[in-house]
């Protein structure tokens, strides 16, 4: 989780002092983007969309034991991060009228299936892509102005938090599908440079739209999560897959770098998630846990790899790092959003790292 650089610092600063504000002042206002490791229900508006998980087991574990649209037993990374700043988890964007005085505080565009290209994820029929996701913020943007006018419109939008994670999705439901176009137009380099500047016009857009201070997190270990361990011989990480986001979470974060030196005032991170992801699946006792090589609901990989409702669950689900074949657990989740925050939230409450050489 090593993210701490100067303008991870001042952004932390930032945004701590909006966490830690009197209960008066206002609330971190966050806008989440994502695939199915954020979304909190979009999908469930789309009507002819295979990517779902509005059924059991999905829930099991959240408030009230319900399936509400997020792809895990509880809570998403994203869930529990808006606890920890007091704040509710913001509602999905589908769910909300035009004037809802909710926009306001925040919203989440996250979309199971999503990527970073449009046609990531194309079998899923219906799915909010990352440029849907960003148009939708577009409209949120205008309601929003409608509501309070242009100027605190945009003060709202350049002191909101915007939490970036997507790209899983261009691998494991495009690049890496033999049956796709992709995988075979391009090499890895070709596919990564498509990504990357795709994605320099997406977080470009966003920032004329009036984002700042956005977190853009890289990739997990993709070659460890179970339905790409089973491609293997004997379970194990499928290593070229790794090193392959490993190249991509490399280029994001020069992307980030870069668009920090070009655009004025912009403050984006790049939150490395992947070291603490492999550190949790190679050393799961470390953290209380039991088996991080297959999940914990047994799901069926040829068809899909979800948590059906037929499916057989485990014994005790705080022992699985995965829930199914693509998502960690509620318990995995807690590990990897305690981490995350303290990465982003707690680096002004120790020193500073003295700066290399
Ligand atoms: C996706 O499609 C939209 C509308 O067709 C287009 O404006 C946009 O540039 C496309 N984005 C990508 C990443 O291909
Ligand atoms: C997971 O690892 C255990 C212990 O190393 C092994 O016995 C088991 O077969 C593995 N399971 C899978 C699905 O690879
Ligand atoms: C389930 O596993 C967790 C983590 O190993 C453990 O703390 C807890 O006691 C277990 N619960 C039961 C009912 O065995």
């Amino acid at each position: 989780m090593a993210i701490a650089s100067l303008p991870g610092l001042a952004f932390a600063a930032l945004v701590l002092a909006a966490a830690s504000s009197a209960a008066s002042a206002a609330a971190p206002v966050t806008f989440i983007f994502g695939d199915s490791l954020t979304e909190v229900g979009n999908n469930n508006y789309l009507q002819y969309s295979l990517a779902k998980s509005n059924y059991p087991w999905y829930g099991v574990d959240y408030v009230g034991g319900q399936a509400s649209g997020r792809f895990t037993n509880g809570r998403t990374i994203g869930d529990i991060i808006s606890e920890k700043l007091g704040i509710s988890s913001p509602p999905p964007y589908l769910s909300l009228s035009q004037n809802d005085d909710a926009l306001l505080k925040g919203v989440n565009y996250a979309s199971g299936g999503a990527g970073i290209l449009n046609d990531t994820g194309l079998y899923f029929i219906q799915r909010l892509s990352f440029d849907d996701q960003i148009n939708n913020f577009a409209k949120t943007k205008q309601r929003i102005q409608s509501k309070i006018g242009e100027v605190a419109a945009d003060k709202l939008c350049n002191e909101a938090t915007y939490f970036i994670g997507i790209g899983s999705n261009d691998y494991v439901n495009n690049f890496l599908q033999p049956f796709l176009p992709d995988g075979q137009q391009y090499t890895h380099d070709e596919f990564i440079d498509l990504l990357i500047s795709t994605l320099y016009q997406q977080l470009s857009r966003l920032y004329q739209l009036g984002a700042r201070k956005m977190v853009m997190h890289g990739l997990g270990p993709l070659g460890c999560i179970p339905s790409q361990r089973v491609k293997s011989k004997n379970g194990q990480c499928l290593k070229r897959v790794n090193q392959w986001i490993q190249e991509f979470n490399s280029e994001t974060q020069k992307l980030v770098a870069s668009l920090n030196g070009r655009l004025p005032n912009a403050k984006l991170i790049f939150a490395d998630t992947y070291p603490a992801v492999l550190d949790l699946i190679d050393n799961p006792t470390t953290y209380g846990f039991k088996i991080s090589n297959t999940s914990c609901c047994n799901v069926d990989s040829n068809i899909g790899g979800l948590c059906l409702p037929n499916s057989k669950l485990c014994s005790n689900r705080s022992e699985y790092v995965f829930w199914d074949a693509f998502h960690p657990s509620d318990a995995a989740n807690a590990v990897l959003a305690e981490k995350l925050f303290s990465s982003l939230f707690s680096a002004t409450l120790s020193p500073a790292p003295a700066p290399s050489p």
